[in-house]
Formats: C-alpha cells, structure tokens, sequence
C-alpha cells in the first residue's frame, strides 16, 4: 500500500459535486430512465423509485464516498486499509465497472455519430432504418467508438484536477443549460404540458414485483454506485468537503435530470418506445416534424454525449487508479492499459450487434449480456456488500467518526443511516436480488 506517486485531488467542494454529478448523470438519466418509467406506469413507477434513491441508493453513496474519503486510496487497497481481507470487494468492482464500459462506450459513440448526423441533417427520412443499419455495421460504430474512448483517454492523463475536474466544469454547466433549453421547449409544444401530467400521474395498476426490481437496478445505475467510481470520486474529496452534503447535491441533481429528461421524451410523445429505440429512433423522428428539428436533435444528441462522457471518465478513473497505485505505473502508462482494455471489450461488444450477432452466451449477444449481466447481477450484490462492509466490517467507532466528524452527519441522523446501511440495505436489496436471478435465470 505504499504510495509511489502524489494522490490527485479535486480542488474544492463545488469541482467534488459536478465530477460526482457527472458520474451520476449518464445514459441511465437521458434514455434508461424514461423508457423503464413508461413501461411501468409512469407516476406510480417514479414514487417507487424515489423511495429506492432515497433509502437505497443515497445511503450507499454516502457509505461509498465515506470509504474512498476515509482510505484515500483506490478501490482495492480503501477496503483493505479499512479492513484486511477485504481488498476483493474493490476488485469486483473494478471487474463489474469494466465490463460497464465494454458496452457503455459503445452507445457513447453513437451519440457522436448521432450528433454528427442530426447537425448535417444527414439522418434521412427513416429513422428504423438508419439505427439498424448504423449499430450493426462493421466500422462505423467502431470509428466512433474509438474516437469516444480516445476523447476519455485524454481527459484521464489530464490528472484528477487538470483533466476530470476541468472536463466536469465545462461539461456539467453546458449539460444542464441543454437541458434546460429542451426543456422550456417541449413544455411550450402542444402536448407538452399534457405529458408532464401523464407522467406524473401514478398508475398502480402496472405495478408488479418487476417495477420494484426495475426501480432498485435503475436507482443503483444512476447513482454509480458499488463499484468503485464514487470511492475514487470520494477518495480525491479535499478535506472539509462534507460526504453528506456532497451526496445530497448529487442525489437531487440526478433526480433532477432523470425526470427533466422524462418530460422531454414524452413531451414529444414516444413514451411507448422502448430500449435504444427510443433515444436513438422515436426521438430524431419526433423531431424531424419540428420547425429548427436538427437544432434540437443535435442538441438532444450533444447532452446524450456529455452525460455519457462525464459518466466514462468516473468509470475509467476507478480502474486506472487501480493500476497506477496498485501497480505503481505512472498515470499514463496506467489509463492506456484501460485504454486498450475497453478498445478490445467494446469491439466485441459493438462487433455482437452485427457482424458477431450469431455467437451468443445464455441467449443473449455479447452486448446485451454485458448489460443484463452487470444490471442484475453485480449491481444489487455490490449493494449488498458495501451495505455489508460499512454497517457490519467497519469498525463502529471508525465509521462513525468518518461518517460524523468528516462527514458532517448529524448525531440524530447518523443511527437513521447506520440503521439503512446494517438493515435495510442488505435485507431489501437481497430480496430483489433474488428475484431478479430468478426472472434472469428463467428468460435464458
Ligand atoms: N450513472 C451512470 C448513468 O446513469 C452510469 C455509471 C457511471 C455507472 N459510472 C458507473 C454505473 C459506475 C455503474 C457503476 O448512466
């Protein structure tokens, strides 16, 4: 656990909070989260998913940030400085958050692809078409891909303040006022104010013990949490940035996006898409309609991209600073052997939606068992575990004072916390754990 090298850091509370948020903030807010919302009944879904944010998710981030602040160090050696033994909690992350990027960054790429497309207005007039014919095809998604991948690549070797941090400060302000925009405008469409009512309105009728295991994997997805990307994150905290505070900000401003962005894509009256179909189809075509349609699409497409990007920084960064502390390499040698490793991972994955769509593991193609894999598997175990190591491993007092003192927890709040993190994490989180295998093991 020696350290070979100075630890980076982020430069005070406001660049701590927009890197998170920038983890937090990706294609699970833009496109993931609208889609599992209306197919779950929109408003009843959107309570139950609060509930898991605030009683799941924000615990966890607050535990996940506390372990990185109070070890500063990476994924492995921070769970086993707090206690030995259990470095390989870390390295299931790293793992998990690895085989993330191997498809994650495949759908990064189209958005540069899309974003080139919506601004030269060289999409055409079938939208179906241009998707299949894109995503499967040999090298242009590969091209694109690679060239997302070489963009994160150069924010890493920037180092944790002069690439991450800066990147987050220009990304996250452009993201929102995006944001922002799209969403004025689709509120002041004709069916844009009936939508915000239509998804807000709860429809219990819809929901099954499917919509709380879709609520719990979508609020673990959005928040990054248990796999080692808030640990760093929270590791290159500067001293007197609060772990509460921080997580609270990152929460709200998650919750924020992801339901702006339901406004948005219903606004416009494709809640009845699914999957990418729904970002990367329903939405260029509902635009396609619109007076200055390839402003918006492009814009719609450029958000898509930043959140993606400040998503993959968060995901490199656990996984680079494992081989740069762990392994002693230097910061460059470290990002371009994660660098290589997601080129070859993303080719495969990319190459399955198309010209390897035959070679498939449980039924699925490479791609989609990515997802599948690390949504319904490592996610909620992870949880679990983290849950686990900081209610039940960590030493009480030691905890305490990381999550009190450091933290800024208050001493009522604190047994609240300690009570979510010992009990109700692990117990809720397993229940759905279990019935999500099932439902997986049975679809194989
Ligand atoms: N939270 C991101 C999103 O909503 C995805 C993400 C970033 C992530 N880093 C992660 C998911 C680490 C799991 C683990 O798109």
């Amino acid at each position: 656990m020696e350290q070979r090298v100075k630890r980076g850091g982020f430069g005070g509370k406001l660049a701590a909070i927009l890197a998170a948020a920038g983890s937090a903030i990706g294609l699970g807010n833009i496109w993931r989260f609208p889609y599992i919302t209306s197919e779950n009944g929109g408003g009843a879904f959107i309570l139950i998913y609060l509930g898991c944010i605030l009683f799941l998710g924000l615990p966890l981030l607050v535990a996940e940030f506390a372990v990185g602040h109070n070890s500063k160090c990476n994924p492995i050696d921070a769970y086993s400085k707090i206690r030995k033994g259990w470095g390989w909690l870390g390295a299931l992350g790293i793992v998990s958050v690895f085989l993330i990027m191997g498809y994650y960054f495949v759908i990064s790429g189209w958005t540069l692809n899309y974003t080139l497309a919506s601004a030269t207005n060289s999409i055409g007039g079938d939208f179906g078409g241009f998707f299949s014919a894109f995503t499967t095809a040999t090298w242009k998604p590969l091209i694109f891909t690679y060239l997302f991948i070489l963009l994160n690549h150069f924010i890493i070797i920037g180092g944790v303040q002069g690439g991450i941090e800066k990147a987050s400060k220009v990304m996250m302000p452009l993201l929102f006022a995006i944001l922002v925009v799209l969403a004025v405008y689709s509120l002041w469409l004709p069916d844009g104010r009936e939508a915000l009512v239509n998804v807000f309105t709860p429809d219990f009728s819809k929901v099954t013990g499917k919509t709380f295991l879709d609520a719990m994997g979508q609020a673990f997805f959005t928040l990054s949490v248990g796999m080692g990307a808030m640990l760093i994150y929270g590791s290159y905290f500067k001293d007197g940035t609060k772990i509460a505070g921080t997580a609270i900000s990152v929460v709200s401003l998650d919750t924020l996006v992801a339901l702006i962005a339901a406004v948005i894509i219903f606004s416009a009256g494709v809640e009845n898409e699914s999957g990418m179909q729904l970002a990367f189809v329903a939405m260029p075509k509902v635009f396609s309609t619109m007076p200055m349609g390839n402003v918006w699409a492009t814009l719609f497409f450029l958000l898509l991209g930043l959140a993606a990007l400040s998503s993959t920084i968060s995901m490199h960064e656990a996984v680079t600073s494992y081989f740069v502390e762990k392994r002693g390499m230097s910061r460059n040698k470290g990002a371009i052997i994660v660098t290589i490793g997601v080129l070859v991972l993303s080719t495969v994955a990319s190459l399955s939606l198309g010209d390897w769509s035959d070679y498939k593991v449980a039924g699925m193609n490479i791609f989609a068992l990515l997802d599948n894999f690390t949504a319904i598997v490592m996610l909620p175990l992870l949880g679990i575990l983290t849950a686990i190591f900081v209610g039940w491993v960590w030493k009480k007092e030691d905890m305490k004072a990381e999550l009190t003192a450091q933290g800024g927890i208050d001493q009522k709040t604190y047994p609240v916390l300690r009570f979510l993190l010992r009990y109700v994490c692990p117990v809720l989180v397993s229940v759905v754990f279990v019935f999500g295998i099932k439902a997986f093991i049975e679809n194989l």
